[in-house]
């Protein structure tokens, strides 16, 4: 069979929380009783298939031998008239326009559901939400999986912490849940579980996520990537970094040794800093002086020393980038200073 296998019986159910987005909007009436119901309701799916013998969905088994039958996406339409309608206006609606998928786009994720159209039952088809996240993502992916991307999906820090392609697109509404592009729907989406690093946007010195310049996405790709952690890249596996800030790329011809030694995150907080420009350190001095020190042992110096010239006790050298502008590396003077 063609079709991704269905969850095999008693597969756990992963939590709720998970795969649904915080910014998704509520189940009707979106109560704790209501919540309560669908873990009720699942947890009878969940028996229901545990107390059947063959692994066989039921809806394959009432059409006796002859395989799991097709109903129809019309069919569908007769009970699910509102699903139907929004659907219709989707991007999924043109799965009609994939062979052998013509008059049933509905069951290409939900798979056959001639049983269930008659029955009505939960138990009689396949609700992504409801099974083990691979089994979800295989579904997805089977339509998704060699398209042109930076990177496989599969790949995903997401699918190894098991969040399923369904906590970020939500399939039956409109175009804006199935992909939040858009940068401030897109942050809270992400902040509804990253919400630690959300925190850290709101801190004096940040990328202006805060007010919807800019998401997450400029420097994550949610699918995964080659830099960890799931860092999007321009040319060459460079950090995302040098497409907004693409003078501190180089090549110079007097670099700044420290670039190489360092990632831009050793010396900036790239999620925001209480710090005056995202710096690690709350004096530009002493991110120097993790290199620089001419106070630590010999074993504790990185770099070359500061020139005996630099009294660091002299509040004059301390500022040490009032002279150095050029900390990133420089096209034209070899101590940075220009
Ligand atoms: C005769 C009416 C009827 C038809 C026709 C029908 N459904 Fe349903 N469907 C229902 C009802 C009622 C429920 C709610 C079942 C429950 O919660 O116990 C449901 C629930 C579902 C669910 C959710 C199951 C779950 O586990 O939560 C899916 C998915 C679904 N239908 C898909 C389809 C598809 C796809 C078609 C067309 C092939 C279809 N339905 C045709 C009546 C129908
Ligand atoms: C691209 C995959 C995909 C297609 C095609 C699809 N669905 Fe779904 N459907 C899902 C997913 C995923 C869920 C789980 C809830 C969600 O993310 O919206 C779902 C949930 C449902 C549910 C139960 C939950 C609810 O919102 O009440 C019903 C009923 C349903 N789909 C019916 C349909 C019908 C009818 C069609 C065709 C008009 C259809 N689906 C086409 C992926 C799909
Ligand atoms: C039967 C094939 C098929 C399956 C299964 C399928 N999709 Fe799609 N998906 C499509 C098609 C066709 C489009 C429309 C865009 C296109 O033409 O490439 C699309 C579009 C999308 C888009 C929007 C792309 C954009 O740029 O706007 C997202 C996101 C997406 N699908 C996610 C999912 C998820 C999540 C699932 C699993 C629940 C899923 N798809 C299952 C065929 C499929
Ligand atoms: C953590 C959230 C998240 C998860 C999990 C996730 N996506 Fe996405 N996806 C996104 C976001 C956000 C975008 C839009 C990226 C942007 O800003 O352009 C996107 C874009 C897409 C697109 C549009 C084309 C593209 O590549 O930009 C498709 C198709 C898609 N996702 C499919 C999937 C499938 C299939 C899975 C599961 C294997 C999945 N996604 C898992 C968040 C997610
Ligand atoms: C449904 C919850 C959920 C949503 C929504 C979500 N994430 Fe995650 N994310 C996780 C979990 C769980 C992990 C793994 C544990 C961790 O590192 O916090 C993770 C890990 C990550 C990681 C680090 C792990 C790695 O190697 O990639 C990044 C980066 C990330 N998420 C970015 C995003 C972005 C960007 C979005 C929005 C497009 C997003 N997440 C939305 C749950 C979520
Ligand atoms: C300006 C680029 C940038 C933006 C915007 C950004 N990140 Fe990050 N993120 C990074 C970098 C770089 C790292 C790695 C930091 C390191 O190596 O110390 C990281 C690390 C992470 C991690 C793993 C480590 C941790 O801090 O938990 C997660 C999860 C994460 N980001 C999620 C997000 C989410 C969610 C958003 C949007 C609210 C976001 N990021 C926006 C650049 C960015
Ligand atoms: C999508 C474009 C974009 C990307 C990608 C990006 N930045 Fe920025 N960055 C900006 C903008 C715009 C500003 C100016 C912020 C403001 O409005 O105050 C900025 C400012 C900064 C500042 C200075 C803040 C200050 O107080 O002057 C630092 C440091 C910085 N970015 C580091 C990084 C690092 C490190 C990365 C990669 C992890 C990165 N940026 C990725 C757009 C970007
Ligand atoms: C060795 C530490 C160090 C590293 C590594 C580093 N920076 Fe900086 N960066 C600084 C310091 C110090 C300042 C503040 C300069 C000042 O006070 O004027 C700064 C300032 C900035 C600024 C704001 C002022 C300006 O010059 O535009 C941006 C943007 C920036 N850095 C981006 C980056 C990016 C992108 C990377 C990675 C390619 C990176 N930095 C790597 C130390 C570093
Ligand atoms: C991660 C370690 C590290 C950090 C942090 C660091 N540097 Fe460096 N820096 C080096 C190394 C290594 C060299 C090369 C030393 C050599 O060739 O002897 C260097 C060289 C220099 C040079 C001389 C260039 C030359 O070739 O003569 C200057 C000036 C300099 N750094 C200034 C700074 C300033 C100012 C800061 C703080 C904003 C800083 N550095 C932070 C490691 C670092
Ligand atoms: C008042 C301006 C000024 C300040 C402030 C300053 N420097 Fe310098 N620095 C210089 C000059 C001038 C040179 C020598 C240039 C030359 O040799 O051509 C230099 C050279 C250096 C060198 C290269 C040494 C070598 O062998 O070539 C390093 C490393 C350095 N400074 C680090 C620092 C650090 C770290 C700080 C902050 C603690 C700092 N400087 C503060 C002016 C300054």
């Amino acid at each position: 069979m063609a079709w991704p296998p269905s969850a095999t019986p008693g597969t756990k159910l992963p939590p709720q929380g998970r795969h649904r987005a915080a910014t998704r909007s509520p189940a009707p009436g979106g109560t704790a009783a209501v919540f309560l119901g669908l873990i009720f309701a699942a947890s009878a799916v969940l028996l229901a298939q545990t107390a059947n013998s063959e692994p066989a969905n039921s809806s394959s088994q009432k059409q006796g031998s002859s395989g799991p039958v097709y109903a129809g996406s019309e069919t569908c339409t007769a009970c699910h008239e509102d699903i139907s309608q929004s659907f219709a206006k989707s991007p999924h609606a043109r799965i009609a326009g994939r062979k052998g998928w013509e008059e049933r786009a509905c069951e290409a994720c939900h798979g056959p559901a001639a049983a269930h159209a008659e029955s009505g039952a939960a138990e009689d088809v396949k609700n992504p939400l409801k099974l083990a996240v691979k089994d979800t993502d295989a579904i997805c992916m089977d339509c998704h999986r060699n398209e042109q991307t930076a990177v496989g999906r599969l790949r995903a820090g997401h699918y190894r912490n098991e969040v399923a392609c369904t906590a970020c697109h939500t399939i039956h509404q409109t175009h804006e849940d199935l992909v939040a592009r858009a940068p401030a729907r897109q942050n809270k989406q992400c902040a509804s579980c990253h919400s630690q690093v959300w925190a850290q946007f709101q801190r004096p010195h940040a990328h202006r996520l805060r007010e919807g310049a800019m998401k997450c996405t400029d420097c994550h790709n949610p699918h995964g990537g080659f830099l960890s952690p799931s860092l999007r890249t321009v040319s060459a596996n460079e950090p995302n970094c040098f497409q907004c800030h693409g003078d501190k790329r180089g090549p110079f011809t007097f670099e700044h040794a420290a670039m190489r030694m360092q990632s831009c995150a050793g010396c900036h907080e790239p999620h925001g800093s209480a710090n005056p420009r995202m710096l690690t350190r709350h004096e530009v001095r002493f991110q120097c002086m993790e290199c620089h020190s001419n106070i630590g042992t010999a074993s504790g110096t990185i770099g070359g020393l500061p020139p005996a010239f630099h009294d660091t006790r002299n509040p004059r050298y301390r500022n040490c980038t009032i002279c150095h502008v050029k900390v990133h590396g420089s096209h034209v003077n070899r101590a940075l200073l220009r």
